[in-house]
């Protein structure tokens, strides 16, 4: 445990001390609870400062970018809230090639990202030695492939882990069982949690997260998703405002508020102090400042859009989406621009996990 302090330039505190001092801030539930629903609050403001500071000692400074491929938008699922979801008629679908993948990842590669994410609805058109294939092509130019294609086949999982896929992002979305299964006909939360841990078994890094502001949710759900992000051990949370879109059955009900989520996002980084946590694109869009908060308020990452712009618009998930005019250039100088105007710095790493490294450097795979 001691050594990947080294590697970092918050101070060398040891992890086990620095662990406890992120839960000691989460021990009185009923204080937190009161809290998370008073998110404009006193309080609120002091544990976003306290999970800065944090962030502080355990990962330092930098901001790790990760350049976001939406290669396609079918989706064979029909989550409440999502502009993707199969009934939506009135959204133009796109599937982009291996080819234009491939070459949207090299495009990353020479904005000097080292990480992408390849993300796309539930698209079984995309079958496993496809994608292996993919992911195979994005290594040979030395990037780490993050990939988030929700729910499949373990072997399809172990397949792509074996091709050289290091992160897989799969939120849970709520905790709470009975709101998750209102809210994703046909699927169960049970099952959800399941394959996080057959991707945590195979070695991924793992990401899982929520929406914050669903409506059916509590405080107490609220809690329940940082508790089962540290019960699962993840090594990103990505935690965003839910932002209704009109083409959904959730069309009228109230979105999230960058105050609760930025709270949610102290919250997440107090229970896991090594976590990489985004800075949201759905913070960003509901408040030009979003993403600055965030990152003030324990984030560590940014995900800005490699996407074609051609489809860039067609991958709806939410309305009101930013960067859906700009050229992947464009947002590289813009995100670059926010980070060093907090004072932080642009990582130059590929941004792993310190724990998975250490484990990965030990077996001599990463
Ligand atoms: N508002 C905000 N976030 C959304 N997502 C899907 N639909 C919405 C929405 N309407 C999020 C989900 C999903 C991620 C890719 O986008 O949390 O996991
Ligand atoms: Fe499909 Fe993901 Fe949207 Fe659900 S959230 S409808 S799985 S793209
Ligand atoms: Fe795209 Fe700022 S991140 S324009």
């Amino acid at each position: 445990m001691e050594a990947f302090h080294e590697r970092h330039d918050g101070d060398r505190s040891d992890s086990a001390s620095l662990i406890a001092d992120g839960a000691e801030f989460l021990a009185d539930r009923p204080a937190i609870l009161r809290t998370i629903a008073a998110p404009g609050g006193e309080d609120a403001q002091q544990l976003r400062m306290s999970a800065n500071l944090l962030r502080r000692r355990a990962v330092g400074d930098a901001v790790h970018l990760r350049g976001l491929i939406e290669f396609s938008n079918h989706c064979r699922n029909n989550c409440c809230y999502c502009g993707l979801r199969r009934d939506n008629r009135r959204l133009a679908r796109y599937r982009m090639t291996p080819a234009e993948i491939v070459s949207a990842a090299e495009r990353g590669a020479a904005l000097g990202y080292r990480t992408v994410v390849l993300q796309s609805g539930e698209d079984p058109a995309f079958t496993g030695p496809m994608l292996a294939e993919i992911i195979r092509e994005i290594k040979r130019l030395g990037l780490v492939v993050t990939l988030s294609v929700g729910e499949r086949e373990p072997r399809e999982y172990e397949l792509w882990r074996s091709a050289g896929a290091e992160r897989y992002l799969m939120r849970h979305e709520t905790a709470d069982p009975e709101l998750y299964g209102r809210l994703h006909p046909g699927q169960t939360l049970a099952k959800r949690i399941a394959l996080l841990k057959v991707l945590k078994q195979l070695d991924y890094q793992v990401g899982t997260g929520f929406m914050v502001g669903l409506p059916g949710q509590t405080p107490e759900t609220l809690l329940a998703d940082i508790d089962l992000a540290r019960e699962l051990a993840a090594e990103m949370v990505g935690i965003g405002p839910f932002i209704p879109h009109p083409a959904t059955p959730l069309a009228d009900s109230p979105g999230g508020i960058v105050d609760q989520t930025c709270l949610m996002v102290a919250l997440a980084r107090l229970a896991l102090p090594y976590a990489l946590i985004p800075a949201t694109t759905a913070l960003g869009s509901i408040d030009p400042q979003g993403r600055e908060l965030a990152l003030e308020s324990g984030a560590n990452v940014m995900m800005p859009n490699l996407t074609p712009r051609l489809h860039r618009a067609d991958y709806q998930i939410y309305p009101n989406k930013i960067c859906l005019n700009e050229e992947a250039d464009h947002c590289r100088g813009c995100i670059t621009g926010r980070i060093l105007g907090l004072g932080r710095i642009v990582a130059d790493d590929p941004g792993h996990h310190p724990l998975w490294l250490e484990r990965n450097q030990a077996l001599g795979q990463a």
